[in-house]
């Protein structure tokens, strides 16, 4: 098949370098020029496990190519994904702009093409938008209808940064979330290469899937953390709590790795957007509004356990292992190492951060702070000093020789750190 994306970010790049693999011919589309220039010379923008393989290989073969024109990219293909960013608004609200904006552009375009196209909306969007956003402004910028001349559906994207390809292409469902009878049929062929069960359905059931599997996870994860907290209190190690918990196959054993809450581009803000379209249809969400208050000081328990060690931080060397959400990604957006980076400048720390993948974002945050160092290695960063706080689980800092001698307070349950002449961990 012939397969446009629009959007290049992790979603976007990882969808149509993984349809290229699978022997489709794909053309990106994106409004950043750099990132084109770099995906058609084989750098994926991006910093993603076997990512950059699998594009120099699908370029080589002529199979993906990346541009700026959506035009001859919607002009060239038959089915297009719309993989643009969906961020956070005003009062943390979904904001759509991007979407609106890419939509209108389509439906200038397919307003000249003879060929039936079908639209996919891939971002996160809230429940109603492919309905009532979407389908209404390709229809009146096409002067066409949809079901006739054009198709709309609805696939959310349940891929893990770090893990994306590998998550693409092993789904545990894909979701359709389709308005014509055509678009189905054309999804479930472009999926029939996939060997994970389909389910359809209507596009706002769709929409509503990705949001609350989205905020069941980020519950899990404070409620955890909850459960940690009140352990750390008891003496008790959460980690031996949550094997028995997670043998339960009711809840299962994954997503109960308590530490320093969630962070990363999605959890936040898709758990805030739905929180802000409850309060527009009257509703109060109780349960996801505790999970994100939960989230939002756990990251600084680290810091009240240093300080019952040392009475002031001031002037004090702290090393900070990982600056990434979360290992495997260069992605720093709602890092919890913000927020703790940022607290420990406040008390007048001196702070030495490093990360195998995340140094060049951490100098774009926190760019002209006096008092904070950046290390290429953990081994220079711990030379700086005796207090380490472990923030992001990397296989680089599972090694003793880091933590011996030093006082450690653990934010990811790393047992190498164990070694340590003081070693605590967040609820543990
Ligand atoms: P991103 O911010 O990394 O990338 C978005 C890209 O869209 C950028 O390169 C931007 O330049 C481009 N863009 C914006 N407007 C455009 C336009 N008019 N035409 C062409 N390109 C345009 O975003 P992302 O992390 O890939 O997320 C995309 C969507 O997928 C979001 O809705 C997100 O919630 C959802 N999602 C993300 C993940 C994830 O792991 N990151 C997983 C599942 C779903
Ligand atoms: C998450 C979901 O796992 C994906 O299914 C989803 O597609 C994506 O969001 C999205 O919608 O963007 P991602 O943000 O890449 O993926 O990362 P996760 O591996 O889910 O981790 C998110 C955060 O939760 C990290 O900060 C991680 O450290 C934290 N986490 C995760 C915990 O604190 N404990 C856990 O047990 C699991």
């Amino acid at each position: 098949m012939k397969i446009s994306v629009i959007g290049t970010g992790y979603v976007g790049l990882v969808t149509g370098v993984c349809f290229a693999d699978l022997g489709h011919k794909v053309i990106c589309v994106d409004i950043d020029s750099e990132r084109v220039n770099k995906i058609n010379s084989g750098v994926p923008p991006i910093y993603e496990e076997n990512l950059k393989g699998i594009l120099e290989k699908n370029i080589k073969e002529n199979r993906i190519q990346a541009t700026t024109s959506l035009k001859n990219a919607i002009m060239n293909s038959e089915i297009s994904f719309i993989s643009v960013g969906t961020p956070s608004g005003l009062l943390d609200y979904i904001d759509l702009k991007y979407i609106d904006e890419v939509c209108k552009d389509i439906g200038k375009i397919i307003k000249d093409k003879k060929e039936y196209h079908l639209v996919v909306v891939k971002s996160t969007v809230i429940p109603g938008t492919t309905e009532h956003s979407v389908l209404p402004i390709l229809e009146r910028y096409s002067g066409k209808k949809v079901g006739k001349d054009f198709g709309v559906a609805m696939n959310p994207e349940f891929l893990r940064e770090g893990k994306a390809i590998q998550d693409f292409l092993n789904p545990d469902r894909i979701i359709l979330g389709c308005i014509d009878e055509r678009s189905e049929i054309l999804l479930r062929e472009l999926y029939s290469y996939f060997d994970s069960p389909i389910l359809n359905t209507n596009p706002r059931t769709a929409e509503m899937i990705k949001y609350s599997t989205n905020s069941f996870l980020v519950t899990k994860i404070s409620f955890i953390n909850e459960i940690g907290n009140i352990c750390k209190q008891l003496g008790i190690d959460v980690y031996e709590v949550a094997k028995g918990l997670g043998m339960d196959s009711r809840v299962s054993p994954n997503f109960l790795n308590a530490g320093l809450g969630f962070g990363g581009s999605c959890f936040p803000k898709d758990v805030k957007a739905l929180v802000g379209k409850a309060k527009e249809v009257y509703y109060h969400p109780i349960v996801l509004n505790a999970a994100l208050e939960l989230n939002e000081t756990q990251p600084l328990r680290m810091i009240e356990l240093l300080e019952r060690k040392i009475k002031s931080l001031k002037d004090v060397n702290v090393i900070i292992l990982g600056l990434a959400f979360k290992p495997g990604t260069n992605d720093m957006r709602e890092a919890p190492s913000i927020k703790i980076i940022q607290h420990l400048l406040n008390l007048g720390a001196h702070v030495h951060v490093t990360d195998p993948a995340a140094l060049d974002e951490a100098k774009k945050i926190f760019s002209g702070k006096n008092n904070l160092k950046f290390y290429t290695s953990a081994k220079e960063a711990v030379k700086q000093g005796k207090y380490i706080l472990i923030v992001t689980e990397w296989e680089e800092f599972k090694t003793e020789e880091l933590y011996r001698g030093k006082v450690v307070i653990d934010g990811r349950k790393i047992e190498e750190a164990k070694i340590a002449f003081d070693y605590e961990g967040v609820c543990w």
